[in-house]
């Protein structure tokens, strides 16, 4: 792992019209880690996300991956830098099949051994998805479809993966298999950062957290001692 591959935003200024959803924001996702991003709806989780993947202009700030500057690049530009988008409700294309999904993930993948190799460890890391490969994606069930949003991305053979909500409104069992597919993965050296509204989830997976209200990052730090925090606590997780 080479160290100097973080992932960094500084002092992030995005508006929509004349409305901010996300002002000063800086943070840092040190290469091979897991880092959260946890928050209240509207908090401006999802409008960083599209910050740094190039969906939504920065009005002010700036995005950089190992110390080069990627503010306002195109998304096709940022995938380009191994930077690959679990995107909040999953945007499938629904009609085509579950196959085509995950091979449009890997379009800029020139080598066919190297497509076969991601196609075989989507599989199996989602062997459910096998026997589902000819169906259209929008004939799946909800879980099965975010497996397929999460392989679409990982067919990009990403260095970092932003996840944004990958297990609202999933059953356990399958909240299980996408946080044992993300932790295997950041094994395998891949930077996460992975935003969610189920903080429980997002500090056990995490080794760093950041805490977004009102489009401001209000409190961060490790994630293991968030989960001990009586405001994280009460705010967040319900207890
Ligand atoms: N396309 C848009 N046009 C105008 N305002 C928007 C747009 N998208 C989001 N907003 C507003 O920006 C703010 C931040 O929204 P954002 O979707 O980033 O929050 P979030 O933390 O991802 O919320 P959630 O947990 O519901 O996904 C909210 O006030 C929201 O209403
Ligand atoms: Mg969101």
């Amino acid at each position: 792992m080479t160290s100097d591959k973080n992932l960094a935003v500084r002092d992030l200024t995005v508006h929509y019209g004349a409305v901010p959803a996300v002002t000063g924001v800086s943070l840092e996702v040190t290469a091979g880690s897991i880092a959260a991003l946890i928050g209240a709806n509207g908090a401006g989780k999802s409008t960083l996300i599209k910050a740094i993947t190039g969906l939504v202009k920065v009005r002010s700030g700036e995005v950089s991956y190992g110390g080069q500057p990627l503010t306002n690049r195109a998304p096709n530009v940022i995938l380009d830098h191994g930077i690959a988008l679990v995107p909040e409700g999953r945007r499938l294309f629904g009609s085509m099949t579950v196959q085509e999904n995950l091979e449009m993930g890997a379009y800029r993948i020139q080598d066919a051994a190297k497509r076969a190799e991601l196609f075989d460890t989507c599989l199996r890391y989602f062997p459910d998805l096998k026997p589902k490969l000819p169906s259209a994606a929008n004939s799946l069930s909800g879980g099965q479809q975010q497996m397929v949003a999460v392989a679409r991305a990982l067919m990009s053979a990403p260095s970092v993966l932003l996840l944004d909500e990958p297990t609202i409104g999933l059953a356990p069992a399958f909240v299980n298999v996408i946080s044992a597919v993300v932790r295997d993965i950041n094994k395998q050296g891949v930077t996460v950062l992975l935003v969610e509204q189920n903080a429980e989830v997002a500090l056990r997976l995490s080794d760093y957290a950041y805490v977004l209200e009102a489009g401001a990052v209000v409190k961060h730090g490790p994630s293991r001692e968030f989960l001990n925090d009586p405001d994280i606590k009460k705010a967040y997780l319900g207890l």
